[in-house]
């Protein structure tokens, strides 16, 4: 069965079809997905629809992208929100420097304040990183207490060397569509580098859709594509990728194995 530790089922490309979608998660052999909320508005929607569905589950927090939704109402209705059970981590968090890097300092100070919030709340954390690893992993490093419940750095596009740094703070490394693309170079070498224990498979659907869908609307489902691509660069089975990928996303998002 299919695991999506990265999803965005709440994006507005989903309007009107996400019911549709997620009612054919037993068909497409998807089990569970991690939903991501990024700003005000979807940290209410990513709630409701995990209350929704069992088969989905809720992390929440604030995108560098929504900066401006970050503040203490915010911050008390995450806290509130993760009494529940299908809160299972805080997410998407983290930096970005290709769409806006003249407010770096209040993106590390949004993002340092969400890591002790997930601390502070025993959760695990789903971190983005465009064009920022160099302040990402000084961040991570000198706040390595914080990260005792672990997390991911979705969407993984660094080098085996970063990598390296990742794991010795106890995170995992997120793969998606990207890892499929003809033009991908970094991704393969990370994946066939990396421990099996280190891995999750995610869409980060809407967007970023696996090779033969690359540049259509990503879903879930897709998820196969990318197990398919870790199974060849590992040479090991598929069935293998998908219990291993279980494994480690159960290993991460502890309240949604119990
Ligand atoms: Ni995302």
């Amino acid at each position: 069965m299919l695991i999506d530790t990265h999803a965005h089922l709440t994006d507005e490309k989903f309007e009107g079809i996400a019911d549709s979608i997620i009612q054919n998660f037993a068909q497409d052999r998807v089990e569970k997905v991690f939903c991501m909320a990024t700003d005000k508005k979807s940290i209410e929607l990513v709630f409701e629809l995990s209350q929704k569905y069992p088969c989905i589950y809720a992390m929440l927090g604030i995108h560098p992208e929504d900066l401006d939704d970050w503040d203490i109402e915010t911050k008390n209705r995450i806290i509130q929100l993760a009494s529940n059970p299908k809160v299972v981590g805080i997410g998407e968090i983290g930096l970005d420097y290709h769409y806006c890097k003249d407010n770096k300092d209040k993106q590390i100070e949004v993002f340092v304040e969400q890591l002790k919030l997930a601390h502070e709340l025993h959760l695990p954390v789903s971190i983005h990183n465009r064009d920022s690893i160099g302040d990402l992993l000084e961040i991570l490093k000198s706040h390595k207490d914080l990260l005792s419940d672990g997390g991911v750095i979705h969407c993984f596009s660094e080098s085996v060397e970063i990598y390296r740094e990742i794991k010795k703070l106890g995170l995992k490394i997120g793969f998606g569509g990207t890892l499929t693309f003809k033009n991908s170079v970094t991704a393969p070498l990370v994946c066939k580098e990396c421990d099996m224990t280190d891995f999750l498979i995610e869409t980060d659907c809407p967007y970023l859709a696996p090779e033969p869908f690359r540049g259509k609307l990503n879903e879930p489902k897709y998820t196969s594509y990318v197990a398919e691509k870790i199974a060849l660069i590992k040479g090991v089975s598929y069935d293998s990728v998908l219990e291993q990928n279980k494994a480690n996303a159960l290993s991460v998002f502890k309240k949604a194995g119990l």
